[in-house]
């Protein structure tokens, strides 16, 4: 397979990366990643396989995208590059619906005039819980669950599905789309949930708990995400949705916590308490609670979460403290000025 990996220096991205060529050195990966705030290529620079390449661009831009295909002779894509934070798409919804609504038909427009033999091709289109809204206290999400999304992010990645599916009810393209839940692990930029209150608690920084903390979200090991997406990526039907969970439902302030407890433990730092916690006023239209069936993936392709929540939120807590340069770098601003001093375009 070659395999363009779109926001393959982002969070999932990169992961992503790291996990499939360790275990598959015969497949060649193209990484064509904008290098927004969020993508770092300092979480690749263990990678010294030569069965990688990264190209800086823009999902956008059409003449790259077939450059790509052209020069790689692509036969599989996964598309992860998006706008991918919630708070971030209430204050500026526009770019959300630039990247992940019109960069994904650009992928899908070049896959189509490129494939002509769908046996040896796969669009993988990396979609979201959110995409079916909130639930109430009881009850999953699963594939057949109508989208309802409300957020200007879920939006933008409810439609990218639609299209995705229409490109493959139409033309035949040979697509699948995963829907996951809440991930968490290593090179998370720190503003989401569980970075962003390690980050704030090693540094005795207040912990802004959105509305009553009482929110649910469905955690899931960043490493068994990319075992469902390779999973999905060999053994997917065409056209069919899969939605990826974690089972591990849990209030925010219930993960606040928890990492609290945790960091606490291993430091020894008795500043790290319940008193650094804050609550401030709720994200407009938040979502109350996510929870996701996945056992049409678990029945029909054998694919389970490994990580438990105890061990995977140790884990993740310990990489984080090993790895303060890493957050520093990410969140200084600098980052784009040591791009060009470390790396070519
Ligand atoms: P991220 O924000 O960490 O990374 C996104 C990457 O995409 C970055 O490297 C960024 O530079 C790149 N990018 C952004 N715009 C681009 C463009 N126009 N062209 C090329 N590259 C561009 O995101 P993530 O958390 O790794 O999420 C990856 C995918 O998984 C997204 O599609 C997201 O919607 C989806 N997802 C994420 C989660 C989660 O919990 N993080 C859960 C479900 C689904
Ligand atoms: O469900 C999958 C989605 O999970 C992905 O599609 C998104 O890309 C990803 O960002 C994530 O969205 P959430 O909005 O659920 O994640 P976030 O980490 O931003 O927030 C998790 C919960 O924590 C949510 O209920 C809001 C709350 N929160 C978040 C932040 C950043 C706080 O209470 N305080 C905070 O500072």
């Amino acid at each position: 397979m070659n395999i363009l990996v779109t926001g393959g220096a982002g969070f999932i991205g990169s992961n992503f990366i790291l996990y499939f060529l360790k275990k598959h050195k015969e497949h060649t990966i193209i990484n064509l990643d904008k290098l927004t705030y969020a993508g770092n290529l300092e979480n690749l620079k263990s990678l010294k396989s030569s069965a990688y390449h990264f190209v800086k661009g823009d999902i956008n831009n059409r003449e790259i995208v077939e450059h790509i295909f052209r020069e790689f002779n692509i036969s599989h894509v996964i598309n992860f590059a998006a706008e991918s934070h919630v708070d971030r798409s209430i204050l500026n919804p526009q770019i959300f619906l630039k990247t992940n609504i019109l960069g994904t038909e650009t992928l899908l427009s070049v896959a189509k005039s490129f494939w002509s033999n769908s046996k040896k091709n796969k669009f993988l289109q990396v979609s979201t819980d959110e995409v079916y809204g909130s639930l109430g206290k009881e009850g999953l999400f699963s594939e057949a669950t109508p989208l309802s999304p409300h957020s200007p992010y879920s939006s933008s990645k409810a439609s990218a599905d639609l299209i995705v599916q229409a490109y493959h009810d139409t033309y035949g393209l040979p697509v699948n789309i995963t829907r996951c839940s809440n991930n968490y692990g290593p090179y998370q930029f720190p503003e989401k949930l569980i970075p962003l209150m390690i980050h704030h608690a090693l540094n005795h920084k207040k912990l802004p708990v959105y509305g009553d903390g009482r929110n649910v979200r469905d955690w899931l090991y960043v490493e068994d995400h990319c075992s469902a997406i390779e999973t999905v990526l060999m053994n997917g039907t065409n056209g069919e949705v899969y939605n990826v969970g974690g089972n591990n439902e849990k209030e925010n302030i219930e993960i606040v916590n928890i990492i609290l407890k945790e960091l606490n433990q291993i430091t020894g730092d008795k500043k790290i308490n319940k008193n650094l916690i804050t609550y401030v006023k709720d994200r407009l239209g938040h979502d109350r609670r996510y929870a996701i069936d996945s056992s049409k993936i678990q029945k029909e392709l054998g694919w389970k979460p490994k990580m438990t929540f105890s061990k995977g939120i140790v884990k993740t807590i310990k990489w984080y403290l090993k790895n303060q340069d890493w957050v520093n770098t990410v969140i200084s601003g600098d980052y784009r000025n040591f791009y060009q001093k470390n790396y070519k375009k």
